[in-house]
């Protein structure tokens, strides 16, 4: 072993960087996702003001609101399209056969569902699975701009034609959109947007999977240059 290689394994062995750094030791748990009171009252209030819309007809539906999972200090926020029927079970989003392909496509970059924060374009199931409609889209719109004002992430991936519609523009194709960076502003937060194939379209497409690894190294790089 070199004499330098030697020296640096003496200086982590120390503990050199909590010795010598004279910024205070965080001595809270990076992981427990504890919020800024601001942040996890706004959470709630947007949660509030979803279950109490009036006239939603997903409302009368659906089983159970599917708000989020993951990790709300997370830098890096995901969107999808709507929840299905394990989602609506569950209340949570993507825990269903695309979830488990959309779980796998996280940790192929290193990523898991801790480490980031997931939503939907809407909040309740659309009966029999089907795409959400214009007015439905419309009427959760402001829903989930706030959401990803609230979060402020730094990387947004949208999953899917539906989200990059809703959040981008009407006039777009994924064929044409994926695999770019967009700079957004949702509110206060500006964002850097990544448009990739939804997971439930890469389980009918599976050929189309190497074009998503393209977007999957794209955020991997984009999240190692932010430093995230
Ligand atoms: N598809 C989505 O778009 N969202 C989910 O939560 C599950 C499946």
């Amino acid at each position: 072993m070199s004499k330098s290689v030697k020296r640096l394994k003496y200086y982590e062995f120390l503990n050199y960087n909590l010795i010598y750094n004279n910024k205070a030791i965080n001595r809270y748990n990076r992981d427990n996702f504890e919020l800024s009171e601001d942040k996890s009252k706004s959470l709630d209030l947007l949660k509030k003001s979803i279950i109490n819309q009036k006239n939603c007809d997903l409302k009368k539906h659906a089983q159970n609101i599917v708000f989020s999972d993951g990790n709300p200090k997370s830098k890096i926020m995901v969107i999808g399209e709507a929840p299905g029927a394990n989602e609506d079970q569950e209340g949570l989003p993507f825990v269903g056969r695309a979830g488990q392909l959309l779980d796998k496509m996280l940790s192929a970059i290193n990523l898991d569902r801790k480490k980031v924060y997931i939503s939907n374009i809407i909040n309740y199931r659309p009966p029999e699975n089907r795409r959400p409609t214009e007015a439905e889209i419309k009427r959760y719109l402001p829903f989930i701009s706030k959401h990803i004002e609230i979060i402020n992430p730094k990387i947004l991936v949208l999953l899917g034609s539906t989200a990059m519609n809703a959040l981008i523009g009407d006039e777009i194709v994924i064929s044409k959109m994926r695999g770019k960076w967009i700079e957004k502003q949702f509110g206060s937060c500006k964002t850097s947007v990544i448009i990739t194939f939804h997971p439930a379209f890469l389980m009918r497409q599976p050929a189309q999977k190497k074009l998503a690894w393209i977007d999957l190294k794209m955020i991997r790089d984009k999240k190692n240059n932010l430093k995230i």
